[in-house]
């Protein structure tokens, strides 16, 4: 019952699965993954699709004709396996040329040469019908205060969203932006390092409406944030274009965890929402493989991920259904919510006028009945009911 298939909308970077276990105090502990060989894999585990950076597929600084070489193969295993590409991204992170950031790096020739970089991937990732691109400032950001100025660096993140939302209507593209924010990790302090922070930075640009937030789970709790919360506020800002799942263990390092593992009650209450909150696109994961797995357990931490939200849907949908929460539900008032404050057509002098025989102190007593509620979704949870 917990098998995916590709209407489950599961999709996978290629760097995740991909990822060879090189982190700051160890060489790689597995080989490379062929992006075909992936596609391959991924479709037989059920997915959907599979999202990529410019330097996953194509190697930085590749000649034209390997450069062609390996998107054909890419391409041929898309069309052979029905794979889709939703998403696609920027490696503006990895060469050194980016030590300081890309669309914000105080040199300016970096910054042009990011742009370029961006502009010709863009052009890929319509070719292989990708509809939302990603762009995680991973070096955007600095290590001490007079490095950079920040109002003065968010001009110039704004001056390439404009160029490049620009662009997409100058070339008719059907594809909109999705900014990753994430507090710290490559950089000391990253710029947008909050969903709060990007939606308020969407606001300013020359073309909101084709901006949006891709919230990455761990990355709004390595700043001690409540996931379900963000991704809460991004739907109702109508700017939830893409979500990265993973799972993250409190405020610390970046852990890119299988989704599920870390905050399981927050994995819980993500899928609920995401499951009734009118999310349509992808469910993305963005984890990493522990280094510890040799590639069988590469492709069991994939399946993981999928079987997990395929659980918690279950989950989620049986508390829904439950008449015993619905009744939890009403005695917490959640439906009272749902009621505008004022009613309809009513002034503020109509509302200081109205005595509506409210009791203070019987209201100050009354219980809001949570943790009942809150229980019955933990039994439901753990599979208790
Ligand atoms: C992270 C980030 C990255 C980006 C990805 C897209 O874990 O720090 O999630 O993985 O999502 O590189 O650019
Ligand atoms: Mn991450
Ligand atoms: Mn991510
Ligand atoms: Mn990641």
């Amino acid at each position: 019952p917990f098998t995916p298939t590709p209407e489950d909308r599961f999709t996978f970077g290629l760097w995740t699965v991909g990822w060879q276990g090189r982190d700051p105090f160890g060489d790689a502990t597995r080989e490379p993954l062929d992006p075909a060989d992936t596609v391959r894999r991924l479709a037989g585990l059920g997915a959907y699709g599979v999202t990529f950076h410019d330097d996953d597929l194509i190697p930085f600084g590749a000649p034209e004709a390997e450069r062609e070489a390996r998107v054909k193969a890419f391409r041929a295993a898309l069309d052979a396996t029905g794979l889709k590409v939703p998403m696609a991204t920027t490696n503006l992170f990895t060469h050194p040329v980016f030590k300081d950031g890309a669309f914000t790096a105080n040199d300016r020739d970096v910054r042009r040469f990011a742009l370029r970089k961006t502009l010709r991937n863009i052009d890929l990732a319509v070719e292989l019908g990708a509809s939302v691109y990603v762009a995680w400032g991973g070096r955007e950001g600095a290590e001490s205060g007079a490095a950079k100025d920040v109002r003065v660096a968010l001009d110039r993140m704004k001056e390439a969203f404009d160029v490049l939302t620009g662009y997409v209507v100058e070339q008719g593209y059907d594809l909109r932006f999705a900014v990753e924010p994430k507090p710290n990790e490559p950089r000391g302090d990253i710029l947008l390092p909050t969903v709060g922070h990007a939606l308020a930075f969407i606001e300013r640009l020359e073309r909101p409406d084709l901006v949006g937030v891709n919230p990455e789970v761990g990355h709004e709790q390595m700043a001690g944030l409540n996931f379900p919360h963000s991704v809460a506020q991004a739907l109702w800002a109508g700017k939830l274009f893409h979500i990265d799942l993973n799972g993250q263990s409190g405020p610390r390092y970046d852990q890119d965890l299988r989704f599920g593992a870390g905050d399981l009650r927050q994995a819980f209450w993500l899928v609920d929402l995401l499951e009734r909150g009118g999310y349509a696109g992808p469910r993305h994961f963005d984890f990493k493989p522990p280094r510890t797995e040799d590639p069988e357990g590469v492709w069991d931490s994939a399946a993981g991920c999928m079987r997990t939200y395929l659980i918690l849907r279950e989950r989620a949908a049986a508390f829904r259904a439950d008449p015993e929460v619905r009744e939890a539900l009403r005695a917490s008032r959640l439906d009272e919510l749902e009621v505008p404050t004022l009613a309809p057509g009513e002034s503020v002098a109509d509302l200081r006028a109205a005595d509506d025989g409210f009791d203070v102190e019987a209201a100050a007593r009354r219980g809001m009945a949570f943790e009942r509620l809150d229980q019955l979704a933990m039994d439901h949870l753990l599979g208790a009911r």
